[in-house]
């Protein structure tokens, strides 16, 4: 399962441009507002700090379709390639959706919280759907079983569609949207950082580093082959 970050903080998108495997950022009007200031300037600092090999995801805001397509090729024109459209599913929606596909336009059907959204996206074009899982699951629904219905029912028709995964408030939640065949997942930094970190991690190297300093009088192995 490739991972995005959900995030328009430049800050955290720096950090895990720098420390995590990242195939790019997903952003949404909310995660735009949080931060204050220009979106367009944002928007612009974002695809400059991660260059034009990676995905960055933006949501339209517009409302009526002929708007929304113009909006979607304004950000295009902007931010360049490896730039997907996020459009929110519904009539309007998958209007848009195959409007920007018939344009060569990449769309992520957003706002998704079933197979039947995912499916009627998929068919209308879109090159990723997202589900909400923590929403779902917020709601005693099953944020994974509903993954897991959108992959098997692509997989099974050998539609190219890919699930992506968002709204993850846990690890443990981003796991098993991946065993449940989940292709990419947004994640937010703590989440991100919460999938690395286990205390026995921490805990081994520091034994590590203590054996070795007390056999070899703190010298490193570089050190050694160095002399
Ligand atoms: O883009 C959708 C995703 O960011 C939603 O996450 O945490 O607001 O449910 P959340």
């Amino acid at each position: 399962m490739k991972l995005y970050i959900d995030t328009a903080n430049l800050e955290a998108i720096r950090e895990g441009m720098k420390y995590y495997p990242l195939i790019g950022v997903t952003t949404n009007p909310t995660l735009l507002s949080r931060e204050g200031g220009d979106p367009v300037e944002t928007l612009k600092a974002i695809r400059a700090l991660i260059g034009e090999d990676r995905q960055l995801h933006v949501q339209v805001t517009e409302t009526e379709a002929d708007k929304m397509v113009e909006e979607a090729r304004a950000i295009v024109a902007l931010l360049g390639k490896n730039t997907f459209i996020k459009v929110p599913v519904g009539e309007v929606g998958l209007q848009v959706t195959a409007a920007l596909a018939a344009l060569g336009i990449g769309v992520t059907e957003t706002a998704i919280f079933t197979a039947g959204q995912a499916l009627l996206a998929a068919r209308a074009g879109a090159s990723y759907v997202a589900p909400y899982v923590n929403r779902l699951d917020n709601i005693l629904a099953d944020g994974v079983a509903v993954v897991r219905d959108i992959a098997d029912t692509f997989a099974m028709h050998d539609i190219d569609t890919e699930v992506l995964a968002a709204s993850f408030k846990s690890p443990e939640q981003v796991i098993r949207v991946a065993l449940a065949g989940g292709h990419t997942a947004t994640l937010p930094p703590d989440v991100l950082k919460g999938l690395l970190t286990h205390p026995l991690t921490g805990a081994a190297i520091d034994s590590f580093a203590a054996d070795w300093n007390n056999a070899f009088g703190g010298k490193t192995l570089r050190e050694m082959l160095n002399k």
